[in-house]
């Protein structure tokens, strides 16, 4: 069954199972393999995309409850201005180690400072509990979503 999808601002349809996940429908069907597979089971943050602006997992998430809403994927997250300034901060301070677990990082840092430009600690480590990094660079991705949201723009 064909599901018509916004991904990266442009209008992609799909024609599969309107239960397969987004992970893999973006992998699969779509070679976009930026989002990356961790745990399956939405507890690692590994796939984490935009849904409306929002970050959702989506290992977890069918490709039939985003039809018709509007997905942004690590593909295309620094064409937003928000996006941008988390890119570049990410590799100002050089964030990555294996760098596996980054696209998802990434993802939720610009959805937390879209929606907080100015996030306190507490909110940022609240915003990216849910994203696991087995190498361990948390601080670094705290200092670069501190520097990120310095930035002249970030907000823009
Ligand atoms: S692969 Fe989706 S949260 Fe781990
Ligand atoms: S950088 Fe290796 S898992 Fe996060």
């Amino acid at each position: 069954m064909a599901t018509t999808l916004s991904i990266n601002g442009e209008t992609r349809e799909v024609d599969t199972d309107p239960r397969k996940p987004l992970l893999w429908v973006l992998r699969e069907d779509l070679d976009m393999p930026g989002t990356k597979f961790g745990c399956g089971m939405a507890l690692c943050g590994a796939c984490t995309v935009h849904v409306d602006g929002k970050a959702v997992r989506s290992c977890t998430t069918p490709i039939s409850t985003v039809a018709g809403k509007q997905v942004t994927t690590i593909e295309h997250v620094a064409t937003l201005p928000v996006g941008r300034k988390v890119s570049e901060a990410w590799t100002e301070l050089d964030v990555p180690q294996c760098g596996y677990c980054q696209a998802g990082q990434i993802m939720s840092a610009t959805a937390l400072l879209s929606a907080k430009p100015s996030p306190s600690d507490e909110e940022i480590d609240q915003a990216m509990s849910g994203n696991i990094c087995r190498c361990a660079t948390y601080l670094r991705i705290r200092a670069a979503i501190k520097k990120a949201a310095a930035s002249e723009g970030a907000s823009a």
